[in-house]
């Protein structure tokens, strides 16, 4: 296990998508009132950031904003086509006032 990264919770808009900067290709952390979910900020379609998709927060889903597959904030599978790979997720830690994401 290991930190990939770390954000203030404050800076985490509720029911919104976030880039935040670690890993091979960012990470897409959501907060969706006192959950919270992390995911690979790429989605598997093509090289585009799910952190500007569209959070559902009654489905729990980030949809790319390019061809619209929606992603499951749980798993990181696809629920729609195209996308027809996962996107890896992450655990998420709180420590003190910081989200921390680390790497299983
Ligand atoms: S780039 Fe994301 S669904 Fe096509």
């Amino acid at each position: 296990m290991s930190e990939l990264a770390r954000v203030p919770l404050a800076d985490l808009a509720d029911c919104a998508a976030t880039r935040v900067a670690g890993g091979p290709d960012g990470v897409c952390v959501v907060r969706s009132g006192s959950k919270l979910y992390a995911l690979d900020d790429r989605c598997s379609h093509a090289d585009v950031r799910l952190s500007e998709g569209e959070v559902d927060c009654e489905e729990l889903t980030v949809e790319c904003w390019k061809h619209g597959s929606a992603f499951s904030l749980s798993d990181g599978e696809p629920l729609s086509l195209p996308a027809t790979r996962p996107v890896a997720v992450y655990e998420v830690l709180i420590d003190g006032d910081d989200v921390v994401v680390i790497d299983k």
